[in-house]
């Protein structure tokens, strides 16, 4: 059996999900006949505390469609340097929505509040109107932005006249990780995307969850965006799976983050700050991994113990930990990390 670091992406559908994806009552979802998709969607809204939400493809679509609905073409949309949007999404902003970009310098995921009162622009002849502020919350680096800063950038931005929209693509790791409900950290937001898949288990899809003309107005958009889908309630089904029963164990995978990132701090050579480990995922650089061919020989030592990790990103790996390892896993990580940087220095 392979245990796989590389990403909480990798999980596989769980056999209730299967179960009921096979048993799934489903209708043309373009026509609104769903059952299943439209359960799911109720019931996703309803968990962030949102008038409705539409089923969504992936996390990127959800994003996209954000943008794509909140803000006409040729606006500005204030983010984070290093999230999600900026750094993965292929520049989809630019070609979907027809959006300018401003990322703001964010460490740890935080939107600095001054910066984004600047950034924000006054009507001016030459400068691009500012249609949205997006969060993302627990963020991509690992970190869980406070209630309160999101306070702060839902005040100012209402101040504004401007809505914020939350890349929630983990928010149920984000909730874990406050303490709070996941409907607290989505009222700091006008709209939200949250994942299925990843933590959760699912397959296929995300939800984007809004007010009610927003979803109306997205569910149109997706469609320009050829994302309406026919008998989606085969993915919803492992949806509402994920919804119901998963978000709950996402505290095991944080608790064995939190171990992983312990011991590890115990290895000569490795460096991390396990304070920094929020959720499940945890980076940690080991500066000898930035000489070249190093990186790759650590990758092997793993990959020839059947455990798959990502080459370093600048000499910080990350390793992600999910429904598919468990406390038996974590023993044979911590071994073989133990090996692996003892035979790297
Ligand atoms: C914070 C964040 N947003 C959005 C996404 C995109 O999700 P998807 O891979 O389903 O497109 C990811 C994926 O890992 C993510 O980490």
């Amino acid at each position: 059996m392979m245990i796989d670091l590389r990403s909480d992406t990798v999980t596989q559908p769980t056999a209730e999900m299967r179960k009921v994806m096979a048993e799934a009552v489903v209708g043309d979802d373009v026509y609104g006949d769903d059952p299943t998709v439209n359960e799911l969607e109720r019931l996703g809204a309803e968990l962030v505390g949102k008038e409705g939400a539409v089923f969504v493809p992936s996390g990127t679509f959800g994003n996209q469609l954000a943008l794509f609905t909140w803000c006409a073409r040729g606006t500005e949309v204030i983010l984070g340097n290093e999230c999600h949007i900026i750094q993965h999404e292929a520049g989809a902003a630019s070609v979907i929505a027809g959006v300018q970009t401003r990322p703001v310098p964010a460490p740890n995921g935080v939107l600095p509040l001054e910066t984004v009162r600047r950034y924000i622009r006054k009507r001016d002849l030459h400068a691009p109107a500012t249609s949205l502020v997006c969060l993302e919350n627990a963020h991509s680096l690992g970190r869980v932005v406070s209630l309160a800063d999101m306070d702060g950038i839902k005040a100012l931005a209402a101040g504004a006249g401007l809505p914020v929209h939350l890349d929630g693509a983990r928010i149920f790791n984000a909730a874990h990780a406050l303490g709070v409900d996941a409907r607290e950290i989505a009222a700091r937001t006008d709209s939200v995307m949250f994942c299925l898949s990843k933590g959760l288990c699912a397959p296929v899809g995300s939800l984007l969850a809004g007010p009610e003309d927003f979803v109306r107005e997205a569910r149109y958009k997706r469609k320009i965006m050829g994302g309406g889908m026919r008998q989606a309630g085969i993915l919803a089904a492992a949806g509402l799976v994920a919804l119901r029963d998963m978000t709950g164990r996402l505290a095991d995978d944080h608790r064995r983050a939190k171990k992983l990132a312990r011991a590890l701090t115990a290895i000569p050579g490795v460096l991390l700050n396990p304070d920094e480990t929020e959720i499940n995922l945890v980076f940690f650089s080991f500066p000898q991994a930035e000489e070249s061919g190093e990186a790759k020989k650590i990758t092997e030592f793993f990959a020839e113990r059947n455990i798959l990790i990502n080459l370093p990103d600048e000499g910080v790996f990350r390793f992600a930990t999910h429904h598919g390892i468990g406390d038996e896993e974590i023993e044979i990580i911590l071994e073989t990390c133990k090996a692996a940087f003892r035979e790297a220095r």
